[in-house]
């Protein structure tokens, strides 16, 4: 099945488009993720962008590994092959029937990520390594502009989904988008040669996302599944022109839990193999962007959020910043020493 579309015209054309805000929010409560058509972000835009990053993560690794920045804990440049870890969410998977389980998996992602860090910083943070400067690949003069290009029009579609979903919840228009604002929003590319793995192997593990909300533009090889809040495991499909948006850790604690953070996995499947006979690149890239809310604010249930019970248990006031050096810390980005 396609995910559900969220038509952002009406709401890009100053409408109230009430009825689109709610359904977004109910779209993304059920399945932690919604396809969403922006007109402003054009094919050509994302073509672009994975022309590129193919031709990057298809470099032989020496030549790559000059772009990793470990002491800032990979936030900008490159991620090597099997250097994030999942975080352990068995607790989680232990409760999914058993044809909805994740696929099984051990040890760290074979997945390569580039991060590259979108918009106005901050003047001064508690958290410098998370706005640290963009690292540019030898080779690449295009670069800045490619990656700023593509990862503009993704940001501004993420700030749309901020304000409508803020609608849809009834908070304020403008209860998210004020803690997204200078937030260390990245946009991070993955890649992974698809030649190399045999159909089952899993890329990127049973995982959630971290930050408020991950936006997508389709990649040119499946193999993305998803969960839905009710534990049905689907694969991700996205109808052509669309992005795709799931439910970040962040937004999750905003709410106080009524939306959940979308769990899901990524992994080589027989149709990858399929479409690589076909596909000019290998390497499956997805042109990932991350929304974050801004390192030096608080996360807590907003408005309505805060009086429920369960609010006051899970989602105890943290800065965003404490929240996100947690996480590196516990999918081994970061190191406790
Ligand atoms: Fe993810």
């Amino acid at each position: 099945m396609e995910l559900p579309v969220i038509d952002l015209n009406a709401f890009l054309q100053g409408s109230r488009c009430e009825e689109d805000c709610r359904n977004l929010a109910n779209v993304l409560r059920q399945y932690g993720a919604a396809a969403i058509y922006d007109p402003r972000v054009e094919q050509r835009d994302g073509d672009r962008f994975l022309d590129m990053m193919e031709r990057y993560f298809e470099q032989p690794t020496e030549v790559k590994l000059k772009d990793a920045r470990p002491e800032l804990y990979y936030q900008v440049g490159v991620t090597p092959e099997f250097t994030e870890e999942p975080r352990d969410n068995s607790a989680y998977a232990e409760k999914l029937s058993t044809k909805n389980k994740p696929t099984p998996f051990q040890g760290k992602d074979c997945k390569w990520r580039f991060q590259w860090r979108m918009g106005p910083r901050p003047e001064c943070s508690k958290y410098p390594e998370l706005e640290a400067e963009p690292v540019i690949p030898q080779g690449f003069p295009e670069w800045p502009t490619i990656m700023n290009t593509w990862g503009e029009k993704l940001l501004a579609t993420g700030f749309a989904i901020a304000e409508m979903l803020a609608f849809g919840l009834d908070l304020p228009r403008d209860a998210f988008v004020r803690l997204l604002s200078r937030g260390s929003h990245l946009l991070a590319p993955t890649g992974v040669d698809v030649d190399k793995y045999e159909v089952g192997h899993v890329v990127a593990g049973f995982h959630y996302d971290l930050n408020f909300i991950t936006l997508h533009g389709k990649a040119r090889y499946p193999g993305l599944f998803i969960w839905t809040r009710e534990g049905i495991r689907i694969p991700c499909k996205v109808p052509d022109g669309c992005l795709l948006v799931q439910v970040g850790a962040q937004l999750e604690y905003l709410t106080g839990g009524y939306l959940e953070k979308g769990f899901h996995e990524v992994v080589i499947t027989e149709q990858a193999k399929q479409k690589a006979k076909e596909c000019k690149s290998h390497w499956r890239v997805s042109s990932t962007l991350f929304v974050h809310v801004q390192v030096d604010s608080i996360l807590q249930p907003l408005g309505h959020f805060q009086h429920n019970e369960l609010a006051k248990q899970y989602y105890s006031p943290i800065e965003a910043g404490a929240q996100v050096a947690q996480e590196l810390q516990a999918i081994q980005l970061k190191n406790t020493t």
